[in-house]
């Protein structure tokens, strides 16, 4: 392998997007253990930090004693929140303008806070340093249970705040509850069902962690992290810290997996450059596993309550639901501003109703904070499943097939752009072909004659359907912002003397591909193979400022930045055609890679040949400014609208109430695909993760609110053992605002699978009147469900 022209570049170098399966520029690296994670970091002097945590979930910090540790021989700085508070340094925001502690000054709210961190020689002193720290504590009642937050006489979690007396958090609603009530007056049936989606976690590979470097003579702070979004990262330590902001670089290195993880600011990277000004040396901190499951942001953990009416034959009129969202103990969502819920307004799904209405409270419990996006454009997965699960409730109840009930009530094609009733203005979607594909690759119809045939002989199988539409590439402007920086991102695009071409991201892969994907935009719209495009990203110094990763926002807003810059380039390069071939700009012809003159193909001048005149001797042509270079900043107009179609088949074992996944069928429309193979792996990862929220993964609590998934023995990930062979297929709906129609798609899968396999499941286990268990689907859980005894988590 030539690591300079990755294989399956050469085929595709005049038209790059979208065709054969042009292989990942950055695995050279990675199959070869070059990658470079904060982990990888050694610096000269460089300390270790590790951090005490709560072995309790609720108490009142009575006393530290930090004396033993401080006499470690190779401790060189213990500090507790004493310190901190001494600092102005105790408490930061998070990214729901709520507040967080840095470490624990007056009382402990979830169990595996941050109580105090020691900076040491090396890792194993100064975890053994921890051990020599006696902490006083004086245990309060914890809440765990979400569902009781708000009852009179609970203990109050957040009194930090002046004046706070409950433990609630917000109240949020959407649409338009009097027309909804009339809607379901007037319905001739209504369905409701309770639907809990449980707290789980993103779990990346790598887990979190931080190298900081204070230089105190410059006043100059470098901060390797494990952030998806180093730019808001670094404009929110600017705040904190009240240190300049062009005095502090992030750079995010190679990341392993984030899924929305790695989006909120941790008290570990506060310590870690707390602990690098007060010892003056470099110092690292990185989790382990336990510290990243227990304290690190979780997802989901919504109680719903879904409602919808109908007609008799099944023409679906509105949908309602009421929330309580479990935000653990400080809110640390990260969502933009306006939207509490995050986008949880689309649980309207890809049905024409007439009406819709959502509420929904919020509240603190005493858990690890979170309401991460994982995976997930903001708490759409939550309204997916929740639309998803409820419409084949009310199939059940109508005695109709889930398919034709879904190909009934689709918005039809002709209805775009489509505003919903709670007000999301749907780009483009073509539906019925997207589901009736799904259905012609899983052979539906044999499948329901193999099911009736097994349901016969007492066999438990089950086809379960989703149909999801997501709302992904936070924002426009005007709509979106994190802590008042706008959802907005920049990019800038230099082309060499000799043709080759780099392009800086503001936003930051994370195993998605981007070197890849993003020199093939730049590639598409230049004619430059995309192996000649280097792709600068994760570093603010080199970078433009933007919103970071997640919410699969990459392709939708930073993919359009590209592309338009890219034509910014172009627009440059045909003046200097023009000065080279001695025609107007006007009479030049632009086809990949080269500009003719109009009517004379044989007069050309590459891109390659424009871009050595732009930097040659002698005068440019009039109009033409600086170099063959370019800088946007591109506000997207609208979020992209993917779609998907799934269908799965699974067996439940009657003996063990074991669910085995049998097929799974996944057909996705991002509109414009830009790499098949990539898509195909991020469809491949989100899938699998849906099987492991939906049949195996939970972060649960006992009553004394002990996290019981705090290691990868207890939190089950799913594996290749425990997934079928995907069958993808896909349509192509491009999306009319993105400059070359592409939508987001990273995590369209994990949207889209569990309710397609929860409703398989209680498909199958149809035979026993169940019409609804919750997730995960363990084989106890769902011998619960086969005995009537179905319960929430
Ligand atoms: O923001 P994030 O990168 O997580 O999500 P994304 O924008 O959906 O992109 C995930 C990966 O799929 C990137 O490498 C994209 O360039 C690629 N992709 C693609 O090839 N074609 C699309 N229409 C959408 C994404």
């Amino acid at each position: 392998v030539d690591d300079h022209k990755p294989a399956g570049f050469e085929d595709n170098d005049q038209h790059p997007v979208g065709h054969g399966r042009m292989l990942r520029k950055e695995d050279p690296r990675f199959v070869r253990g070059r990658g470079n994670y904060v982990d990888d970091v050694q610096l000269p002097g460089m300390l270790h930090l590790a951090i005490l945590r709560a072995p309790v979930a609720h108490a009142r910090l009575v006393g530290i004693d930090t004396t033993a540790a401080e006499a470690h021989p190779k401790v060189k700085a213990v500090v507790t929140g004493a310190t901190l508070e001494s600092l102005n340094l105790a408490w930061m925001p998070t990214l729901s303008n709520d507040v967080q502690a840095v470490l624990v000054t007056d009382k402990v709210r979830f169990q595996g806070q941050e109580v105090a961190f020691v900076v040491a020689e090396d890792r194993y002193s100064a975890r053994d340093a921890l051990e020599l720290i006696e902490v006083e504590y004086d245990l309060l009642d914890p809440v765990v249970d979400v569902r009781r937050a708000l009852e009179e006489g609970a203990p109050v979690i957040r009194d930090d705040i002046e004046g706070k007396t409950d433990n609630h958090c917000f109240d949020w609603e959407t649409g338009d509850a009097a027309a909804t009530e009339a809607v379901f007056a007037q319905a001739d049936v209504v369905v409701e069902q309770d639907i809990v989606y449980p707290r789980v976690h993103p779990a990346p590979m790598e887990t979190c962690g931080a190298v900081a470097d204070f230089d105190p003579v410059e006043g100059r702070l470098t901060l390797w992290s494990t952030t998806q979004a180093p730019h808001a990262h670094r404009t929110l330590y600017a705040i904190v810290a009240g240190l300049p902001e062009h005095k502090i670089r992030v750079i995010s290195p190679d990341i392993g997996g984030g899924f929305g993880n790695k989006v909120p600011i941790y008290p570990g990277y506060v310590c870690a450059v707390v602990g690098s000004i007060v010892t003056g040396k470099p110092v690292k901190w990185m989790e382990d596993r336990s510290e990243n499951l227990v304290s690190t942001g979780f997802a989901r953990d919504y109680v719903m309550r879904g409602e919808i009416a109908a007609t008799r034959d099944g023409r679906i009129l509105g949908i309602r639901t009421h929330v309580i969202a479990d935000h653990g103990a400080f809110n640390g969502t990260a969502a933009p501003v306006k939207y509490p819920a995050g986008f949880f307004g689309v649980f309207t799904g890809s049905y024409d109703l007439e009406a819709a209405y959502c509420h929904m409270t919020a509240v603190y419990t005493n858990k690890a904070p979170g309401g991460v996006a994982y995976a997930c454009s903001f708490r759409i997965t939550e309204a997916v499943y929740l639309v998803e699960r409820i419409v084949d409730c009310l199939a059940a109840e109508l005695g109709m097939d889930p398919v034709r009930l879904r190909l009934k009530n689709f918005i039809k094609p002709e209805q775009f752009p489509y505003t919903t009733k709670t007000g999301w203005v749907y780009d483009s979607g073509n539906y019925e072909p997207t589901m009736r594909e799904a259905m012609r690759l899983a052979g539906y119809e044999e499948l329901r004659r193999e099911q009736a045939e097994k349901r016969a002989r007492g066999e438990l199988m089950g086809i379960g359907v989703s149909f999801f539409t997501e709302a992904v590439g936070a924002g426009p402007r005007k709509h979106m912002d994190i802590l008042g920086l706008g959802m907005a991102d920049g990019c800038e695009l230099r082309v060499h003397p000799t043709g080759k071409a780099v392009v800086r991201l503001s936003v930051q892969s994370q195993g998605q591909g981007h070197e890849t994907t993003f020199a093939q935009i730049v590639g598409e719209e230049l004619g430059i193979p995309p192996a000649d495009v280097d792709v600068v990203h994760g570093d603010t110094d080199n970078t433009p400022f933007g919103l970071g990763t997640y919410g699969s926002r990459s392709t939708p807003v930073s993919g359009a930045a590209a592309a338009l810059v890219a034509r910014k380039v172009r627009d440059k390069a045909r003046i200097v055609a023009s000065g080279m071939l001695e025609v107007s700009a006007d009479d030049l012809v632009w086809e990949k890679g080269a500009f003719h003159v109009a009517g004379d193909p044989s007069a050309a001048v590459t891109i390659q040949d424009i871009a050595m005149r732009a930097h040659g001797a002698g005068d440019l042509p009039e109009g033409y400014e600086g170099a063959l270079e370019a800088q946007i900043t591109y506000n997207p107009p609208n979020l992209t609208y993917p779609h998907g179609a799934y269908i799965c088949v699974v067996d439940v074992d009657p003996g063990t109430a074991q669910v085995k996944v049998r097929r799974f069928v996944a057909v996705d429309d991002c509109g414009t695909r830009i790499n098949p193979m990539i898509i195909e792996g991020q469809i491949h990862g989100g899938l699998t993760d849906g099987v492991g929220m939906a049949l195996m993964e939970i972060i649960a609590f006992d009553e004394d609110g002990n996290c019981l998934g705090g290691s990868l023995m207890d939190y089950l990930l799913p594996t290749a053992v425990e997934v079928p062979d995907w069958e993808t297929g896909f349509t192509v709906t491009p999306s009319p605002h993105h400059p070359i129609g592409a939508k987001g798609v990273g995590e369209s899968a994990t949207v889209g699978s569990p309710p397609a396999i929860v409703n398989a499941v209680v498909d199958a286990l149809a035979p026993f009147g169940v019409r609804h268990a919750d997730m995960p689907l363990t084989p106890s859980r769902v011998w619960d469900a086969m005995r009537g005894q179905a319960r929430p988590p």
